[in-house]
């Protein structure tokens, strides 16, 4: 397909080759420097960033955060803004000065949990160029942690399973943590999606019983991946189960008010959330698009009740409040055609398909608060890991990453046709298109790229599709986001060995696709051992933020500045001439 297209307008760069150096490596004419990395102080009084790891849970809780993954760019004015970053998770071998892998405090734990969260980051233009500095001080810089104060809201606010010894409303909930990728909403707000919050749960007590529901959200009570629990009893599952039950929800930030507190939205569901690509449909509704990602899990779609108002921004906060939740299904082409066919949404409602008492749904709060548990009673589509999704401005449809499935195929995950390889270790990037309304419950979807490697397998299913060459070759898709053209973003986070199945391919990249003819082209390599996620831009298009997040996870990195420890860092590219980024 690439070979013999004639020159493609919407990509206005050379693709560059694979690379497997310790550094960025980007698009001829384009620079790449370091906005602010992880540690760099924030908050007023924050103290100088240790690069041995010797600053303390109260230094980290004013400085920035750690694992930088999804973002968004907040416009003041043409000079000014805000960022919301999110801080995934921590290196621990990196964050504690002791270099292991575990905490062995309260301390270590309580300079972790100040690692994660949310960086609330205002943002300065340098003269009149594309470039931005971080702005200290300023009344914004906000540091949101595993311990700060939110609340919930929705349906299952107040609910039994949410309520805990320290908080018998089942009202109030502290901190956010595990927040992999974002949205952002029409009224300015910042939404945080909270994935991986089940490996920061367990308990010492070796004869604890995991409760269905627990192990439905992979709860491995006895070897936590991450030992909170040694710690800080909120985290034993032993002693407060419900805590478990608060985290895995959408959480809405106020970047613009720093005073604001955080609120978790129970109607969007609670599961593995990768991110929250919002929407406004034709007919105003306000449709969220999720995936929830872990091998065979689903993509969520959530239409609300009321429409936006553009003039009375205070009346939409109830929009992620007041709605429904659907899950999807995918099913193959009547005709027979592989990578295509039609698809609908079914609705998560209590009393109807069979989310009933009898089923095991207590209540309309049950359904959101074990949404997988929903989603599989009603036959939704298992796919190989939701990751991000898209909506492309120009014409509505969306674009999910499925970043990889090495179980596809085993039993229990049989192939179909959304998901139609055994052993899928590269990963497809689905999309559907939904007739231009967005609430639609039906809907058709084709793949855009069946990911592979040409050079490792040039022939068969493991190729990928046409648009996948030799010279583009990448595994497991991951972030995704469209710019004001219609350029697709496409970041990686794979594996980047560069021999085998994943010869040619080196570091993980971003890549940019052109939804129209197919075309992919490898635009920036991040440094060793990192993914590139959580792609923004300025207003003007002018300055592409990009996080390269854990770089050395293998302890094989100095990025940046052969830095003593490597340090996760929020990139801004800009164009030697100024002009639009990818153009
Ligand atoms: Fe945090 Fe599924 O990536
Ligand atoms: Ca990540
Ligand atoms: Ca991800
Ligand atoms: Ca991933």
């Amino acid at each position: 397909l690439a070979a013999d297209l004639p020159v493609n307008k919407l990509l206005g760069f050379k693709g560059i080759a694979a690379s497997t150096a310790d550094d960025i490596a980007i698009a001829e004419g384009y620079n790449a420097e370091v906005l602010i990395s992880w540690g760099e102080p924030l908050v007023d009084g924050a103290a100088a960033f240790d690069p041995n790891g010797g600053n303390s849970a109260a230094e980290q809780e004013k400085q920035f955060g750690d694992n930088n993954d999804g973002m968004s760019f907040f416009p003041i004015d043409d000079n000014h803004g805000v960022m919301a970053i999110n801080n995934e998770y921590v290196n621990e071998q990196y964050l504690f000065a002791h270099g292991g892998d575990k905490a062995t405090s309260l301390e270590d734990v309580r300079k972790s949990q100040a690692a994660h969260g949310v960086s609330i980051v205002a943002v300065k233009r340098v003269g009149d160029t594309p470039r931005w500095e971080v702005e200290r001080p300023s009344r914004y810089n906000r540091r949101i942690t595993a311990n700060t104060q939110m609340q919930f809201s929705g349906p299952a606010a107040g609910h039994p399973l949410l309520q805990t010894a320290a908080d018998p409303s089942g009202r109030k909930v502290l901190g956010t943590f595990g927040n992999c990728a974002n949205g952002k909403t029409p009224w300015g707000t910042y939404l945080t999606c909270e994935e991986n919050f089940d490996t920061y749960f367990g308990t010492q007590q070796a004869d604890y019983q995991t409760t269905p529901e627990q192990k439905r959200y992979t709860l491995k009570a006895n070897e936590p991946e991450r030992n909170w629990p040694d710690f800080d009893e909120r985290f034993d599952v032993a002693k407060n189960p419900n805590e478990f039950n608060r985290h895995g929800w959408i959480v809405e930030i106020d970047p613009m008010n720093p005073t604001s507190t955080p609120i978790k939205h129970t109607a969007l569901g609670r599961f593995k959330h990768e991110n929250a690509a919002v929407t406004v449909a034709k007919n105003g509704r306000l449709v969220v698009y999720m995936g929830d990602d872990e091998r065979g899990e689903h993509i969520y779609k959530y239409v609300s009740k009321g429409k936006v108002d553009n003039v009375n921004p205070a009346n939409n906060r109830s929009l992620l409040d007041e709605g429904t939740l659907f899950v999807a299904q995918f099913d193959g082409d009547a005709s027979g055609t592989p990578l295509k066919g039609k698809g609908r949404w079914i609705a998560l409602e209590f009393g109807k398909n069979g989310l009933t008492p009898e089923n095991g749904f207590r209540d309309a709060a049950e359904v959101l608060i074990f949404a997988r548990k929903a989603a599989a009673q009603v036959g939704a589509t298992k796919m190989d890991r939701p990751e991000w999704i898209a909506v492309n401005p120009h014409d509505g449809r969306a674009y999910c990453t499925l970043t990889n499935n090495s179980k596809r195929g085993d039993e229990g995950m049989p192939l179909n046709p959304a998901n139609p390889r055994p052993k899928n270790i590269y990963g497809q990037i689905i999309r559907w298109d939904e007739g231009g309304d967005a609430t639609a419950e039906h809907f058709s979807w084709d793949m855009f790229a069946l990911c592979g490697n040409p050079i490792a397998h040039p022939e068969g299913m493991y190729r990928g599709t046409p648009n996948i060459t030799a010279e583009n070759t990448f595994n497991s898709p991951d972030g995704l986001g469209f710019d004001s053209a219609g350029r697709l973003w496409i970041l990686t986070d794979g594996k980047y060995s560069n021999k085998g199945d994943y010869q040619g391919q080196g570091n993980n990249q971003m890549l940019v696709g052109d939804p129209q003819s197919g075309e992919i082209r490898r635009f920036m390599v991040g440094p060793k051992s990192c993914e590139l996620t959580g792609v923004t831009f300025a207003q003007d298009y002018k300055t592409l933020f990009v996080n390269v997040q854990h770089p050395g996870e293998e302890g094989d990195s100095h990025f940046p500045h052969n830095s003593p420890r490597p340090r996760s860092s929020v990139m801004m590219i800009t164009r030697k001439d100024g002009g639009v980024i990818g153009a």
